[in-house]
């Protein structure tokens, strides 16, 4: 069974607007319904859950009904960090310890359905998957102001999602991870790497359209390549 997680329960706080980023509209839609559709449609996605902040449950519920998705089975409360929303899903499929469950951060609308077929492919070998690019710019490591460390950027890929495994190796990593004091981490593939070291996790090619919506010009990039893909589908329906 595949089962797509969407996070939903940030406050976008990098990001100066009134409402939390993955609610706010673009061309008709908001941005988490955006990605709802690429999951909704992809027909290997058994099921989705959706984990957002309390204060928006009952909104969701209302989208999911008024948008007519009918893969959605869960609306789950989120919590504080990133890590407490990931893990009230992850919880929430334990009975289900060989299910695939395919994180994915709901500001990354333009994740392609190939990248989730390269994904759920992988996870027929791999208890974990991930997916990132190559990265552009070479990767300081910085601290009090000074370079550390200056890594081959070769080597180098910057982290995107979804981020995959079966129930059972993730939560198996969270419960190592979870209840220690300094447990802080923004990448689910950072916790299975560093509790279940012998775990291999696979590498899917991302891909640059695939990115996080974080700051302003992001806004404005998705707004350009949506209006973009629109004109694409009415002159490809004219002629
Ligand atoms: N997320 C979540 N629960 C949290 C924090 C984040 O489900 N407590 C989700 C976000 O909604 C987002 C994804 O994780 O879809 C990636 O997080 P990020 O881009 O860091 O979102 P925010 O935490 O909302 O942004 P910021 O760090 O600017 O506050």
């Amino acid at each position: 069974m595949n089962i797509a997680i969407i996070l939903a329960g940030g406050i976008g706080a990098r990001l100066s607007t009134d409402i939390p980023k993955q609610f706010l509209k673009i061309d008709g839609k908001t941005i988490i319904e955006h990605t709802l559709s690429v999951f909704e449609q992809h027909s290997q996605i058994d099921e989705i859950a959706i984990v957002v902040n309390a204060q928006y449950l009952s909104e969701m519920r209302e989208t999911v009904q008024y948008r007519g998705f009918k893969k959605i089975k869960k609306i789950i409360e989120g919590g504080t960090q990133r890590q407490d929303s990931c893990w009230a899903a992850i919880q929430s499929y334990s009975n289900y310890p060989e299910a695939n469950l395919i994180i994915h951060d709901a500001v990354r609308p333009l994740v392609s359905a190939e990248i989730i077929s390269e994904v759920i492919l992988k996870l027929e070998i791999y208890n974990a998957v991930t997916v990132a690019i190559p990265s552009t710019d070479t990767i300081y490591k910085v601290e009090n102001s000074c370079i550390q460390q200056v890594p081959n950027r070769k080597n180098l890929m910057r982290a995107q999602t979804p981020q995959a495994f079966k129930q059972h190796i993730i939560e198996k990593a969270y419960l190592s991870a979870y209840f220690q004091n300094d447990f802080l981490c923004t990448d689910d593939c950072g916790i299975v790497a560093k509790y279940l070291p012998d775990e291999p996790i696979f590498v899917v090619a991302g891909n640059e359209r695939n990115f996080k919506i974080t700051h302003n010009t992001d806004l404005y990039i998705l707004e350009h390549l949506l209006n973009d893909a629109c004109k694409k589908q009415v002159s490809s329906s004219i002629f």
